[in-house]
C-alpha cells in the first residue's frame, strides 16, 4: 500500500486529485496537510475526510515540526505539493505571502522529506534514498512567461509531433492562437509575483535534485477548470455572476489567451507522473484548448442560457430574470498589471512518454462544470462568504 502526503488538498486541484485517487485505488493511504486559507475549504473534501484511508491535518507547509511529525507517524512514499497561494491578482496586491508559502513552504517540505527518505551516502558523498519514494511539485505554465499571439482566430494546432497529433485528433478540437508553445526546454521567464514565486519554488526543487539527488518530478500545467474552483478565478466567477445577473468583468480587451485543462484530466496526469514519470524530469500538462477570455465568457453565457431554457427546473438557482442572461452582462474593465498575453503548452513529452492526453473536450468540460455549479450552490454560498465578499468589493467595485 502506498502512502501519499498531499498538501493543499482542501483547495481546487488538490481536492480533485484526492477524489480521483480514492476512486481509482482501493489500497491507498492519503494524508492531507492544509492550513485552510481562504482558498481551502473542508466542505470540499467532507466525504474524503470521513474515509478510513484519509487523515486530515490542519497546518502550514512551512511548519517543520508539524511536517516532521507526519513523516514520523506515516511511512510517506509520495509527497505531492499542491499547497500554494495561487491567484495572480492577489499576488499583485500582496506579494509577500506568495514568497513565504510558495518558496519557503516548498523548501521546508523538500528538506523534511530529504531527511526522512535518506538512507546514507554513496562514495561521492551524494545521498541515497529509500526505493520508490518521490516528491512531486505541482507547478504552472506561468513560469515560462508569456507567448505572443500571432492569430486572431483559432486554427488547427501546429504540433510538430505527428504521433501526438494522432493521439488527440479524434478527441479534442486542436486550437491555437499562435505558432509557438511552451516546452519543458523553454527558459523560465516569470512575470508576476505569483509566477515568480512558483518559478523560484521550481528552482529550489531542481536544486534539491542536483545537490542532494532527491527523487523529484515537476509538473507544469495550464489553467484548470472544473468542480470546486474558488469563484475568484475567471470561469467560476463568471458563472457565479451570471446566475445573479451581475456584471462580468473582462480585463482589457478580453483577447488574452489561456489553455484550459479539465481538472480531472490534470489529476490523471499527476497520478501518471507520480507512478511512472522519470526521476528528475519536468512534464508539461496542457489541455489542447487555447481560447480568448472573451470567448470563454460568451460560451459560458450561452451554455447557461441554453440549460435554463431547456431545463427550466434549474431556473430556481437564478437570482435574476432569465432575460438578463445575455452578452450585455459583459463589462470591459481596467487591465491586470503586467497581464500575460498567451499561455500554450506543447505536451508532447507527457503524451509520448506516459501516454497522457486530455480526454475532456472543452465544450463537454464547461457544460459539466456549469452543471456542477448549478447543482452545488450551497458550496458556492459557503466558500463565498466572509473574505470573498471583502476581496470582491476591493477588486471590482472601485
Ligand atoms: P487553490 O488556491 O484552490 O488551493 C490552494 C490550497 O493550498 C488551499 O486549500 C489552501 O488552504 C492551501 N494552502 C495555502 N497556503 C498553505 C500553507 N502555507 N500551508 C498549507 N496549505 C496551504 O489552488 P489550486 O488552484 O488548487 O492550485 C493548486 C496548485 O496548482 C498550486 O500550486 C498552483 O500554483 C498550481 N496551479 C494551479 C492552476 C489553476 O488553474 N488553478 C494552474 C497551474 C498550476
Ligand atoms: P485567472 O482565472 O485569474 O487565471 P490566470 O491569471 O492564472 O490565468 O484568469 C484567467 C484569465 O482571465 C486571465 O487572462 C485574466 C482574465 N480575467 C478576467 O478577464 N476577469 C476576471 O475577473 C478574472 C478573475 C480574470
Amino acid at each position: 500500500m502506498k502512502t501519499y502526503l498531499v498538501t493543499g488538498a482542501a483547495g481546487f486541484i488538490g481536492a480533485n486529485f484526492v477524489k480521483y485517487m480514492l476512486k481509482k485505488y482501493q489500497d491507498i493511504k492519503i494524508v492531507i496537510l492544509d492550513s485552510l486559507t481562504y482558498a481551502g475549504n473542508l466542505g470540499t473534501i467532507k466525504e474524503e475526510i470521513n474515509d478510513d484511508r484519509v487523515e486530515f491535518v490542519k497546518g502550514d507547509i512551512k511548519n517543520r515540526e508539524l511536517v516532521e511529525n507526519i513523516f514520523y507517524r506515516h511511512n510517506v512514499d509520495y509527497l505531492v505539493n499542491f499547497a500554494a497561494e495561487s491567484h495572480v491578482d492577489r499576488s499583485i496586491e500582496n506579494p509577500q505571502i506568495f514568497l513565504e508559502t510558495n518558496i519557503l513552504g516548498t523548501q521546508n517540505l523538500l528538506d523534511v522529506a530529504k531527511v526522512h527518505w535518506m538512507l546514507g551516502k554513496d562514495e561521492g558523498g551524494y545521498l541515497i534514498y529509500k526505493d520508490g519514494v518521490k516528491y512531486l511539485q505541482v507547478s504552472t505554465d506561468e513560469v515560462y512567461g508569456s507567448l505572443s499571439k500571432d492569430y486572431e482566430e483559432a486554427i488547427d494546432l501546429l504540433l510538430e509531433d505527428e504521433e501526438v497529433k494522432q493521439v488527440v485528433k479524434d478527441r479534442v478540437n486542436l486550437k491555437t492562437y499562435g505558432d509557438n508553445f511552451f516546452t519543458e526546454e523553454t527558459p523560465i521567464d516569470p512575470r508576476s509575483p505569483y509566477s515568480s514565486s512558483k518559478a523560484s519554488a521550481d528552482m529550489i526543487v531542481m536544486a534539491y535534485a542536483e545537490t542532494y539527488k532527491m527523487p523529484i518530478n515537476i509538473t507544469r500545467c495550464s489553467n484548470n477548470y472544473g468542480p470546486y474552483h474558488f469563484p475568484e478565478k475567471l470561469i467560476p466567477l463568471i458563472i457565479k455572476n451570471i446566475l445573479s445577473g451581475k456584471k462580468l468583468p473582462v480585463y482589457g480587451d478580453g483577447k488574452n489567451v489561456r489553455d484550459w485543462l479539465y481538472v480531472e484530466d490534470h489529476a490523471k496526469a499527476i497520478d501518471m507522473v507520480v507512478n511512472n514519470g522519470r526521476l528528475g524530469e519536468v512534464y508539461n500538462v496542457g489541455g489542447f484548448n487555447e481560447e480568448q477570455n472573451i470567448n470563454i465568457v460568451k460560451l459560458t453565457i450561452d451554455t447557461i442560457a441554453k440549460i435554463m431554457k431547456e431545463e427550466p427546473e434549474y431556473q430556481k438557482v437564478l437570482k435574476t430574470d432569465l432575460s438578463n442572461i445575455n452578452y450585455d452582462l459583459i463589462t470591459f474593465v481596467k487591465d491586470r498589471l503586467g497581464h500575460d498575453m498567451r499561455y500554450a503548452i506543447d505536451p508532447t513529452k507527457i503524451a509520448t512518454e506516459l501516454g497522457w492526453y486530455p480526454e475532456t473536450n472543452f465544450e463537454v468540460g464547461i457544460e459539466k462544470t456549469i452543471r456542477w455549479y448549478l447543482d452545488n450552490q450551497d458550496w458556492v454560498e459557503e466558500v463565498a462568504s466572509g473574505d470573498y465578499q471583502k476581496y470582491y468589493k476591493q477588486m471590482y467595485e472601485n
